[in-house]
């Protein structure tokens, strides 16, 4: 019987190990909702997405449009939260983009520009580095952006593994802004085509004289 048990409690181990992590639930304010409610149902379990040309970049495998995904409104200046089913654990920068949809975000693909408006880096100290490796990641939208329908992204880059190709790991919200401003956020990007393979932070050897780190992207958007 224990050895059973030691067995069953040792495979389950490695099946969470081999598993990666998905941001499948988004909250505003103090209020949480359900599981993929405002959030684009990717249909690639907990894959992440290698390739830097392909338009999943944008919102995941399965996310190219929201027709069947609600939309949340949140206030400008509100905060939100994305929700993982278990913290993230491969080391890499977590950053927040957004896209106004040209219409209804619910048949927005993406295409369009988006900004970047926050990123969680490594912090550096007594010669290492620390990551961020949370089970959730707040953050405000911009007082200053204009109302209307976003996607709202957050993406992972795991670089945990020098020299092997680094994974994206990525959920959009779809939210409407109210309460917003007039402002254009700036610089945008198009995705696919803000990540580069030859970007330092795309290729950095975090084991090795990691001291410094540029994370990936356009530079943050503030009001
Ligand atoms: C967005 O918010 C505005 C203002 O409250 C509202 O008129 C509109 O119907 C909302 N759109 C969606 C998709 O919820």
């Amino acid at each position: 019987m224990k050895i059973t048990g030691i067995i069953a409690a040792l495979t389950l181990g490695a099946a969470e190990v081999s598993g990666h992590y998905i941001f499948q639930q988004f909250g505003v304010g103090s209020q949480k909702f359900a599981v993929y409610e405002h959030i684009r149902k990717n249909s690639n379990q907990n894959s992440p997405v290698t390739s830097l040309s392909d338009t999943n970049l944008r919102c995941n495998v399965g996310g190219a449009s929201g027709a069947s995904t609600t939309v949340a409104n949140v206030k400008a200046g509100d905060s939100f939260t994305f929700y993982l089913d278990q913290a993230v654990y491969h080391q890499g920068p977590i950053s927040l983009y957004m896209s106004k949809a040209p219409g209804s975000v619910k048949s927005y693909d993406g295409s369009g520009d988006w900004f970047k408006i926050y990123d969680w880096g490594p912090s550096f100290s007594g010669g290492s580095s620390s990551w961020p490796m949370r089970n959730s990641y707040q953050y405000n939208i911009p007082k200053c952006i204009p109302n209307g329908e976003y996607l709202l992204r957050i993406q992972s880059l795991g670089i945990h593994n020098p020299g092997s190709t680094p994974q994206f790991y990525i959920s959009c919200a779809q939210i409407n802004v109210t309460g917003g401003g007039n402002t254009s956020p700036s610089p945008t990007v198009k995705i696919p085509g803000a990540f580069k393979a030859s970007d330092p932070g795309y290729t950095a050897n975090i084991y090795n004289n990691f001291k410094s780190y540029v994370i990936p992207g356009p530079s943050v958007f503030s009001c």
